[in-house]
Parts: structure tokens; sequence; C-alpha cells
């Protein structure tokens, strides 16, 4: 007995010098497009091995609209299945009471991201998300294409429409048959918001609902930069752009069928990549300006969290989790699979970045010019004002009534809904 008792000691004084053995089963969803979730993927597989702990990926549709309603109702219900969410940079308003507030325990590292973006996702003094990327979208183009016919890279709409035109033209008339001249985010969702905002505000037409709440966006600048767009849908654009996201768009580009297409950064990784059928054939440059007065280049801000969710039965493993994801190195790590641009400021000074990714330093301006969508004075309304916006730009651009009644109707609907408080 005596000698049980002393083995019994000896293996709880072993098992305590090596410390707890740490084996918690962590989940984090994830709508990650490209190959976003593959790399999320060998990230985790590196935490496992450093932390002891299983992490699952909840796979979700990418669409950050069906994303949004789906964490909206786990959120209401109290879900304790899912520990970390990954957020859109619009959300932290209306998500951020079922988050946990990130500030003490990211003390050591908030300063090494743009404060922007850490600013973005601070509500009533809670950081509610901590960044793993950013966004900021690029106009892609075929180099080789251009270059053929003597076209210089668009600078305004009207020249991208032209330009668009003259190529996809001459193309089909030498056998190019599926060519189109620009892809786009046409569907009713999100990604339209993004778009659509990109067309007004570089036409000088307000940010639809401007920082004081001023509801700006019934206006003829707006209206025309719409008509705009609708012109576009089944002659330099297929009709079918009308149901494409991100995605779609990237399809149709990446199999050499697009002389423009609007996109974020992710596409111009795997534009690159092994086997792509246009590696090496096209460049990037900013989005073009509108022609109405106060025209001007713009740009939407878009970009990725980590959120830990409120009701997760670890929190703390969470919180070191979600830290390790966001990191430097990681970031780092990112970038390089992905061109998804870092949120850590020294990323774009890293020479092996500059090196194998060569737009990320360039891109650095876009981003830091990229203009937020009205998410910040909406609040909890936002996701509402927003599907309203684009339910009204859907509407043009598929010919259900006119731009100029179109918004005439989103004004009246978003004034009714500042109204109930936003
Ligand atoms: C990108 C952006 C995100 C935006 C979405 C729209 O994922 O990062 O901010 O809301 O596209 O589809």
């Amino acid at each position: 007995m005596k000698l049980f008792h002393a083995w019994l000691a000896l293996s709880v004084a072993v098992v305590l010098a090596a410390g707890p053995a740490r084996a918690l089963e962590l989940s984090i969803v994830s709508g990650d497009t490209g190959n976003g979730l593959k790399v999320l993927r060998e990230i985790l597989d590196r935490y496992e091995k450093e932390s002891g702990d299983t992490v699952t990926i909840v796979a979700m549709p990418s669409s950050g609209t069906d994303q949004f309603g789906q964490y909206r109702l786990w959120l209401a219900a109290g879900n304790s299945d899912v520990d970390v969410y990954q957020t859109d940079v619009i959300w932290a308003p209306q998500l951020a009471s079922q988050f946990v507030d990130l500030t003490q325990a990211t003390r050591d590292v908030v300063a090494k991201h743009f404060p922007s973006i850490i600013q973005s996702q601070t509500v009533d003094g809670r950081l509610v998300a901590l960044p793993i990327f950013t966004d900021a979208p690029a106009l892609y183009y075929r180099k080789d294409l251009l270059d053929k016919y003597g076209a210089k890279v668009p600078a305004t709409w009207k020249e991208l429409g032209d330009t668009a035109r003259l190529v996809m033209d001459k193309e089909r008339a030498s056998g190019n048959r599926d060519i189109w001249g620009f892809v786009f985010q046409g569907n009713a969702y999100e990604g339209l918001t993004c778009d659509a905002f990109e067309w007004v505000v570089s036409n000088g037409g307000g940010h639809i609902v401007e920082p004081d709440g001023a509801i700006s966006i019934n206006n003829p600048q707006a209206a025309a930069a719409l008509d705009m767009a609708k012109a576009w849908i089944g002659t330099i654009a297929p009709p079918g752009v009308l149901a494409y996201q991100e995605e779609e768009a990237r399809g149709v580009w990446q199999t050499g069928n697009a002389v423009f297409m609007r996109n974020w950064p992710y596409a111009y990784a795997l534009g690159n990549s092994q086997g792509s059928p246009i590696k090496g054939k096209f460049d990037v440059a900013p989005l073009p300006a509108g022609t109405g007065e106060g025209a001007r280049p713009a740009a939407t801000l878009g970009g990725w969290n980590l959120a830990v969710s409120k009701y997760s039965k670890h929190p703390d493993a969470a919180i070191e989790l979600v830290k390790f994801i966001a990191s430097p190195a990681m970031q780092k790590y990112r970038t390089l699979k992905t061109a998804n641009l870092p949120t850590i400021q020294a990323l774009y000074d890293d020479a092996d970045i500059a090196r194998q990714q060569p737009i990320i330093p360039h891109w650095k301006e876009v981003f830091l010019n990229a203009g937020p969508r009205p998410s910040a004075v909406t609040r909890n309304k936002y996701n509402e004002a927003s599907s309203q916006f684009w339910n009204a730009v859907h509407k043009t651009l598929s010919g259900e009534g006119s731009a100029a009644d179109n918004l005439a109707d989103l004004e009246a609907t978003l004034t009714r809904l500042k109204g109930k408080g936003w």
C-alpha cells in the first residue's frame, strides 16, 4: 500500500511538472473565399501544435450577407458552440454587445496595427474584434490586351466603358467569342453596396448617409453613376453579372474572359498562381474616377477581423487563438499566400512580402485612401440600410425603374429607418 502511495505521489508530481496537458476544443466560423480557408487551416495547424488545443473551422457561405444573418441568429440564441467569429469590418457596431471586450488582452499588440482599423473595431470604448486583414479594391486589367490595341489604363469610368467596348469588339471579331469587357459584383448583397458606393462617391454623389447622419443619396450625381452602370449590363458586362459575387467575377476573369474586373487583392494571388490562364498577363490600378462635379477615384474599405463570442466556454483560450491568427508572423504568412493586405503597419516594409507579393507595398496608398461605408453612423441599422441601398441599385441595373425614382424611394425608406433610431 505504501508503495502504491509513493507511486501515486510520484505520478502526480510528474504530471504537475509537465503542466496541465491542455486540450481544449475550439471552433471558429469563417466564410473566407479563394484559398483563404486553406490558409486559415494551415495557420490553425500551427496553433494546435503550439497550444495542444484543437480548432475546428465551421465553413460558411462566402456571401458576407448570408454569414451575417446566420451569426445574428446564433448570437441571439447564446450559442456556445462557436468561440471565434470572423467578422466583416462593417459589423462591429451591430454585433458589439455579443462579443468579449479585447481591450485589456490586446494591450501589448494593438499599437502594431493601423490605428484607423483598430478604431473601426472599437465601439463605445470596447475593442470588439482584432483585425486579421484589410481590403481595398483594384481595377484589374489585361495588360496584354490593352497593349495589343494601344489602349491606356482608364482613369475615368467613361474611359473604362470605351476601352472595354473597343477591346471586346475587336477580340470577338477575331474569334475570341466569350470575352466580355468588364465584370464586377452585381448580385443583390453587400458586395453590390461596395461597388455602387464606389460609383456614387467617385461621381461626387456623396456617401449614402453622411457622417453627421444626413441622408444624401437622392441626388443627380448619384443617379448618373447608377445610370452609367446600368448601361454596362448586357453591353460590356454579361447579363449574368447581376448574379455575380466576388468569386463568379473572378471565375470569368481568371479563365481569360474579361478585359477588366473590379475585385479585392485576393484575386491577384490567385490570378498569378500556377496553372492560371492569365498568369503574368494582368496588372492592377486604382479604380477610375467619375466625371461629374467633385469626381475622384474612390475605393470602399473592406477587411476582416476576429471576435470572441460572449457565449464561448473558453474565452481565454479563444482570445489567445485570436491573437495568434492576428499576429505579425501569421499575417505575414497569410499575405505571402493570399495577397490579403496586412493590418500590421511594419509588414508594408517587409522584404519577403515586397519580393513575393510586390502588389502589397504599392497597395498601401489605395487602402489608406479607401472610404468606409456608413456603418458607424447607421450603427445597429447598417445592414438594413445597406440592403435597401443594394436593392435600389440592383433594381436599377435590372431595368426596374429609373435610377432617379429608385433613389427617391430609397431616401424615403432610409428616412423612415432613421426615424426609428439608428
Ligand atoms: C470583402 C470585403 C468586405 C466586404 C465584402 C463584400 O470581403 O473585405 O468588407 O463587405 O467583400 O462582398
